[in-house]
């Protein structure tokens, strides 16, 4: 049996001092994947050192790909060139990662060779049809369980892919950029286009390998005709790790802190938009462009916030804030509304069910809706939760601490290993009266 750990949070206290939270995780997976496939050698540094990225790294070496590190973040990726990939001696496993499995299908879908993606109960559990439907009209050739879900076992199409035109039905930065890396491996162009903005990434880090992909409103454009040139990757901090310390200094009455060189790409920084309508104090302080994403420090003050009903627009720009952000409301005077979300329904764990089961527990009034939440604002108070194995449920209630009654205690904590690590060391160091313990 694979170790259990339980967090415990005292109640109160503030957050002061300033941080730098890790490596972006959706940038850390990507510059493995195209530093992997470039034409030469790829310095990598702010890499995310968790369970996920890590879980794209292996996944790559045991692919052929020579990566020396990481180290402190820096990584050596020696590229082997578009079509340098080897088979995999054994099926790969990407753990708890999402991302992983549905950008590698679409990668996969191409190869000269077959390939098995697997991964564990969370996301063996998660639909893949999303890649596997639009990819299948591609022509590639990918075998699912019933349930459309993983393993995906992959039979390669080497140069049988052909470009579609395709319409994504949700806004999904996975699929789209799943579809764009079996792009570069069909023939004729492959368009996605999205329903609402989504991280935009993968069109960044393509750009900056100068592999050509035309951008014109929702749709986004690649074909075959390109390679990938080696460039240096510098990973800004990930605001989805940020937002924790955003609503945590949000809420806790006499915080003041700092969140340095925090990646603030406009299609990620919805949790600073919402925050903002809910009346939060946070500066955006020395933006500046770091290898192709703007980044910035982030002042937060404490201050009172007040319910809304959250624009819709910004739901895809905050999709993985959500937790925390039920966690402000809770904290907020009156009523906050949530839709247009169902998609949260279907991340880690059911975000939806899971927030408002714990949210429940601990006194607070929130209804579960099929595609978001109400909550009404209230006194957070004690209790024992359940995070379900999804990291950011457990960073989540972990902050609801700075405003509860009493001690909370959120069961099933490992995975925060899989994006933010050194959670249990900075989450304290800035006031948090976190406790972390193995069972
Ligand atoms: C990610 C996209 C999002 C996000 C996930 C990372 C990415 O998923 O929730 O944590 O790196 O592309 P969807 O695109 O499925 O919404």
């Amino acid at each position: 049996m694979a170790k259990t750990i339980t967090f415990t949070v005292q109640p109160g206290g503030s957050l002061n001092g300033q941080a730098r939270v890790p490596g972006d995780k959706s940038i850390s997976h990507r510059s493995i994947m195209l530093g992997s496939l470039a034409d030469g050698v790829t310095h990598v540094k702010g890499f995310l050192e968790a369970e996920d990225a890590l879980a794209t790294l292996q996944a790559f070496k045991d692919m052929g790909v020579v990566i020396e590190g990481p180290k402190n973040g820096e990584l050596t990726i020696h590229g082997v060139g578009k079509h340098g990939l080897k088979a995999p001696q054994k099926p790969l496993y990407l753990g708890n990662s999402g991302t992983s499995m549905r950008l590698l299908s679409g990668l996969l879908a191409g190869q000269a060779f077959d390939s098995v993606l697997t991964g564990d109960k969370s996301l063996s559990g998660r639909p893949m049809k999303r890649v596997t439907d639009p990819l299948a009209q591609m022509g590639a050739v990918i075998e699912t369980t019933e349930k459309g879900t993983a393993p995906l076992h992959i039979i390669g199409q080497d140069g049988k892919l052909k470009g579609i035109d395709y319409q994504m039905p949700m806004a999904s930065a996975q699929v789209k950029s799943c579809l764009l890396l079996a792009g570069m491996y069909a023939e004729g162009a492959t368009r996605v286009t999205e329903p609402a903005p989504t991280r935009d990434h993968t069109e960044r880090m393509l750009n900056g390998f100068s592999y050509p992909v035309e951008k014109e409103g929702a749709k986004v454009t690649i074909t075959a005709e390109g390679r990938l040139t080696a460039a240096d990757i510098d990973v800004p901090s990930d605001i989805s790790s940020a937002a924790f310390f955003l609503v945590g200094a949000s809420i806790a009455p006499g915080s003041d802190i700092v969140l340095n060189h925090v990646g603030i790409n406009p299609t990620r920084t919805g949790v600073i938009d919402i925050l903002r309508l809910m009346g939060a104090d946070i500066e955006i302080l020395n933006e500046r462009i770091v290898g192709g994403e703007p980044v910035a420090d982030l002042h937060v003050k404490s201050a009172p916030l007040k319910g809304i009903d959250i624009p819709e627009e910004l739901v895809p720009l905050a999709i993985d804030e959500f937790p925390v952000l039920f966690v402000a409301a809770a904290c907020a005077e009156g009523q906050t509304r949530l839709t247009g979300a169902e998609e949260l329904r279907v991340k880690e764990s059911d975000r939806i069910q899971v927030m408002a089961d714990g949210l429940q527990i601990l006194g607070i009034d929130a209804q579960p809706t099929p595609d978001g939440m109400i909550i009404q604002g209230g006194k957070i108070g004690s209790g024992s939760v359940e995070s379900h194995g999804d990291h950011r449920i457990a960073m989540a209630f972990s902050i609801a601490g700075l405003r509860a009654g009493g001690k909370i205690v959120i069961n099933d904590c490992e995975n925060v290993n899989t994006s933010f690590p050194e959670f249990i060391e900075i989450a304290p160091s800035l006031g948090l009266k976190l406790q972390s313990e193995q069972g």
